[in-house]
């Protein structure tokens, strides 16, 4: 089974997640400038909520590769907003983009608040949430 790990991180908490899940699974996480290079069953797709959106980057990841993407899980970290998941979802349909309802989200640290987020625990469960997926597409 092919898998795929993408990201886009300013700060670096969602790549902490990605780099977790895709060392779980034994391949490398990328940003989302790495496109796809052959049809991938399982793509995790991280993202943050910068100003209530999901970067731009993001949204043309999955518009680009969409003819690639078996299914797409999505995870996510914000200060205070809920998951990516919603927004994601919207492109995925837009783009024909098979999309599962299993998704991780967790709180980042931003200024003053959640420090040391993604915590420990937090990078435990998405390994978890990863591990999974995996099974499913099993
Ligand atoms: C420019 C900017 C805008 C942000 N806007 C929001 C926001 O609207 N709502 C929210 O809950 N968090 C917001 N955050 C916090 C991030 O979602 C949070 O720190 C997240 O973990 C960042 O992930 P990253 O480190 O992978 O970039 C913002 C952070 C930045 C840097």
């Amino acid at each position: 089974m092919k898998i795929a790990v993408r990201y886009y991180s300013k700060g670096g908490n969602t790549k902490k997640l990605a780099d977790a899940i895709a060392d779980a699974l034994g391949t490398e996480a990328e940003t989302v400038d790495r496109p796809l290079d052959e049809r991938t069953d399982i793509v995790f797709l991280g993202s943050a909520v910068y100003a209530n959106g999901v970067d731009e980057s993001v949204k043309r990841f999955i518009r680009k590769n969409a003819g690639y993407i078996g299914t797409l899980y999505n995870f996510s970290t914000a200060a205070i907003a809920p998951s990516t998941y919603k927004q994601v979802k919207k492109v995925a349909e837009e783009n024909g983009v098979a999309m599962s309802e299993r998704e991780y989200h967790c709180k980042g640290s931003f200024l003053f608040l959640n420090p040391g987020c993604p915590t420990d625990g937090d990078i435990t469960r998405a390994v978890a949430f990863a591990k999974l997926a995996y099974k499913d597409a099993e």
